[in-house]
């Protein structure tokens, strides 16, 4: 299964792919993730990704691509995978689409979480992560049920994204709608778009689109 997950900051790309990973036993491939990996880890390739992240603004097509073809030849992604944040601009998606060509293994599904906007501002400033685990809460929507303790590993680490305030987030809607929203009318012309409404429950949007996955494989 090669999947993509589409949708503004905040839609709930990471909540699903996290739900689609286990449900498949597939990894959920996050460039955020994995651009956020580098920083922490004060690589040369995330020193020059900071500046962008911090702004908002995306990070260069080289250095996303360059992470993306690297990832998918990784042994656990032989069985497919779901891409969470990536493509996000034309470029990107071209990209993505001469890369599977070359293996013969094009993308299957792409599913677009809808979500208006004023929800996602509330979403993103109200979410926290669990540090150690990754698991995401919402301190409005779905916090853990024991105040700042992860439900799932027990740590205590569960931090705000330093890009989840309203300055940042602002800037991230922006881009989102200049350079991703048209990699809509890009897939729709493939025939693989399929529209989920996002602001249903977590457990809902996971059905629909586990109904849409069925049948699009
Ligand atoms: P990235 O990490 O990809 O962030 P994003 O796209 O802004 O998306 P988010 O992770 O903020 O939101 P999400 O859709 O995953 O929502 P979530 O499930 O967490 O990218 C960060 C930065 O990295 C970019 O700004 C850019 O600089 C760089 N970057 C990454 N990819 C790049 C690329 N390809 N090219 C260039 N640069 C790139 O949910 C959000 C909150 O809502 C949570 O609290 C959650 O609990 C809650 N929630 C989720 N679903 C629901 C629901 N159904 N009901 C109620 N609450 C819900």
């Amino acid at each position: 299964m090669r999947t993509v997950l589409l949708g503004a900051p905040g839609s709930g790309k990471g909540t699903q792919g996290e739900l689609l990973s286990q449900k498949y036993g597939i990894p959920q491939i996050s460039t955020g993730d994995l651009l956020r990996a580098a920083v922490a880890a004060g690589s040369e390739l995330g020193k020059q990704a900071k500046a962008a992240m911090d702004a908002g603004k995306l990070v260069s097509d080289e250095i996303v691509i360059g992470i993306i073809r690297e990832r998918l030849t990784q042994p656990d992604a032989a069985k497919g995978y779901i891409l969470d944040g990536f493509p996000r601009n034309l470029a990107q998606a071209q990209a993505l689409d001469e890369m599977l060509a070359a293996l013969e293994q094009p993308l299957q599904a792409v599913i677009l979480l809808d979500v208006d906007f004023e929800v996602l501002m509330k979403r993103l400033t109200g979410r926290r992560t669990c540090q150690v685990c990754g698991a995401i809460y919402n301190i409005y929507f779905s916090p853990p049920q024991e105040d700042q303790r992860c439900d799932k590993c027990g740590s205590d680490q569960l931090i705000q994204r330093s890009d989840d305030n309203e300055e940042t987030i602002a800037n991230r809607l922006q881009v989102y709608q200049s350079q991703t929203a048209p990699l809509v009318d890009y897939y729709e012309a493939q025939g693989k778009l399929h529209k989920v409404n996002g602001t249903d429950e977590v457990t809902e949007v996971a059905k629909h689109i586990g109904q849409i996955l069925e049948t699009a494989m």
